[in-house]
């Protein structure tokens, strides 16, 4: 269905859990490390509570996606997560071809859990693999051998019809023939989805420190580049093209909920440190809860949910936004849309001098799509766009 912006109406809940068993070295999400056990039951009381007022706030709505991220999702026990799914479809009209998502991390990863969150609802898992050779794994800080992410792959395929696993590429001493070997053997245990992100090294990362000190060294730009290239031409030649700039599948096969944030559609974000996008009396809301888990569990019980900012976006952030997410997208943006949206048209001797550079196409519709050079350099080409 589409409104009269040309926008799709889909509508995604996103739940965080924040806890992992080990921090990695390169990871700045908002995930968490505790000795003690994580007291489930009380957290779910405070998610269905978080829901319930979220729910009541964005009246008529249906789900048609539920990502269930982290953190690691999969260290929560199937009652946790059944609990969870329940109070979103108390609270809201939940689509009967829902796509619900779980993150599951390989060492977490159980046959009998993996049954246990199909019975609860869930219909789709994306594995943190990584990598598949263990000496990779053990640089990036993860507990997992590639066997143990394999085993994890085939627990995945035989219990849910849908599922992706993620890998870091553009590792220390990373050449695009290592890559290119790597990522054949993973697109043959990929059934219709992958993640493929370049290793970023975050501020406030043990990697960043490593990185400064020179300890750490990722490949060179030019190198980058050819490990950018191999992966859209493997992935490519094997059926999986890439339609966002980190995400590949088959037609048809694409992280429905993942859409819901590049095309621009409302969210809801519950649980510690997440996001939402809602439409509130015909304006769009940009909205945070408090990141800590145990001060937002005490938020929720307190006051019914964790939010710490609720910023009204005006038309002009509006569009922004559109064009960031937009355009990192295979499919690109509606410049109507952004005309729709921001009241003002994208500036064509803008639109045409990145043409001529090779950096943009105008495809079917008017569409704008980022062309394979124009990619690895999306963020100047958002920037001149948006100015
Ligand atoms: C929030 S993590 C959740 C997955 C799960 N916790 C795991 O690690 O197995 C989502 C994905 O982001 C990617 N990621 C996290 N930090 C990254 C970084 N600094 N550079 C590139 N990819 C990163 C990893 O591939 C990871 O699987
Ligand atoms: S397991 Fe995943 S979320 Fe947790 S620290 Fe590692 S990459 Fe980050």
């Amino acid at each position: 269905m589409s409104t009269a912006e040309g926008k799709n109406d889909a509508f995604g809940v996103y739940v965080h859990w924040p806890f992992c068993l080990s921090k990695c070295p390169y990871c700045d999400f908002n995930s968490h490390v505790r000795h003690a056990p994580i007291d489930e039951e009380r957290f779910a009381r405070a998610f269905a509570r978080e829901i319930e007022i979220t729910a009541a706030r964005t009246p008529g709505h249906q789900v048609s996606s539920i990502f269930l991220g982290g953190g690691t999702p999969s260290l929560m026990r199937p009652q946790t997560v059944g609990a969870i799914l329940d109070a979103i479809a108390r609270h809201w009209r939940v689509a009967a071809d829902a796509e619900v998502t779980l993150e599951a991390n390989p060492t977490s990863v159980e046959a009998t859990r993996f049954s246990g969150y199909r019975a609860a609802g869930v219909n789709r898992v994306s594995l943190g693999v990584q990598a598949l050779d263990d000496a990779s794994l053990k640089a990036l800080g993860r507990l997992h051998s590639a066997r143990e992410a394999l085993d994890a792959v085939r627990i995945a395929r035989a219990a849910f019809d849908r599922y992706s696993f993620d890998l870091i590429y553009a590792r220390p001493d990373q050449t695009p023939r290592m890559w290119a070997d790597e990522l054949k053997l993973a697109i043959a245990e990929a059934a219709e989805h992958l993640s493929l992100y370049q290793l970023t090294i975050e501020p406030e990362t043990p990697f960043f420190g490593l990185h400064a000190a020179g300890k750490l060294k990722t490949p060179d730009e030019a190198t980058a580049r050819a490990l950018y290239d191999v992966t859209q031409e493997v992935c490519a030649a094997h059926g999986l093209p890439s339609y966002e700039i980190s995400n590949h599948a088959r037609a048809g096969a694409e992280c429905r909920h993942n859409l819901v944030y590049w095309r621009g559609e409302e969210y809801a974000g519950i649980g510690p440190g997440a996001h939402g996008r809602l439409d509130i009396g015909g304006v769009r809301h940009a909205i945070a809860t408090e990141r800590r888990p145990e001060a937002w569990l005490m938020r929720v019980e307190a006051n019914g949910d964790g939010v710490v900012t609720d910023d009204v976006l005006n038309s002009e952030e509006r569009a922004d936004e559109y064009l960031l997410m937009g355009l990192r997208l295979t499919e690109g943006i509606d410049p109507k849309r952004y005309t729709a949206l921001s009241g003002r048209a994208l500036d064509p001797g803008r639109i045409a001098l990145l043409r001529e550079e090779g950096a943009i196409v105008v495809g079917a519709g008017g569409r704008l799509r980022v062309t394979q050079a124009g990619f690895p350099v999306l963020d100047a080409v958002v920037a001149d766009l948006a100015a």
